[in-house]
């Protein structure tokens, strides 16, 4: 599989070679989703979200976009043991082969570290109604990995604003869409206009609105880390 990438593909390889290596059960699984071209996250953009769970050891991770559970795993390594993470997939066979991959890699870690990973729950369902759902039970989570339909992201922004605790770290993939979304709108094809505009939407509301603080970088294909406004400052 083949990305284009934001930066020079040199650096690229290079901040990948900087990545400790992973573990071979996780290795396998990465390469088997690009073989298969199911959309992971990148090499160059997994440094941020290792160093995030590490740094923040959220105890409550939402993820949304399962695919074949990749990330799910991925982030689950570097979890406490204790940390719960839901995540929501609406495409039947990728969650089926999604909880074959997460029994497959809870296995893997039990051998490895003589313990239990972080609970990984997948959910078949589409992202707006699960997202709803939590809201209505009221429950919150640290850390929050955004990664689906990104037509609907402004959508799922208002239920996710709801879902995040004080301190909690939003972490949203694909924002640049390959960099076009900093092209002028004249020169987008047209069947990329509206998801150009539902991105340029949910940007403003990460960066204009005053209801988050966020920071964008141009890892993967457009990383974007946010929190909640501390209104007091
Ligand atoms: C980029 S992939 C997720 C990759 C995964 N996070 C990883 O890095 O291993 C996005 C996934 O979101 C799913 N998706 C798209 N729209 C969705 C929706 N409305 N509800 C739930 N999942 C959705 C797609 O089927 C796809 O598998």
């Amino acid at each position: 599989m083949k990305d284009s990438l934001l930066i020079n593909r040199h650096i690229a390889e290079y901040l990948s070679s900087l990545e400790p290596d992973l573990p071979d059960f996780l290795e396998k699984l990465y390469q088997k989703a690009r073989e298969n071209r199911v959309p992971v996250i990148r090499r160059e953009a997994q440094s941020l979200l290792r160093f995030l769970c590490l740094d923040r050891k959220p105890g409550r991770v939402l993820e949304i976009g399962t695919a074949i559970g990749f990330s799910s795993c991925f982030t689950a390594e570097f979890l406490p043991a204790d940390s719960v993470l839901c995540t929501v997939e609406n495409y039947e066979p990728r969650y089926i082969e999604a909880q074959d991959n997460i029994r497959a890699y809870r296995e893997d870690y039990l051998q490895r570290k003589g313990h239990d990973s972080a609970e990984i729950h997948s959910f078949f369902s589409d992202a707006e109604a699960y997202l709803k759902e939590l809201c209505d039970r009221c429950e919150t989570f640290d850390f929050i990995f955004l990664d689906a339909a990104k037509a609907q992201y402004p959508v799922y922004l208002t239920y996710i604003q709801k879902l995040m605790t004080k301190d909690a770290v939003l972490l949203t993939d694909n924002l640049l869409q390959e960099g076009t979304l900093a092209e002028s709108k004249f020169t987008v094809q047209r069947r990329d206009r509206t998801i150009h505009l539902r991105i340029r939407e949910f940007a403003d509301m990460l960066f204009r609105s005053g209801d988050f603080d966020s920071v964008m970088l141009p890892l993967g294909d457009g990383m974007c880390i946010s929190r909640l406004s501390d209104k007091d400052c």
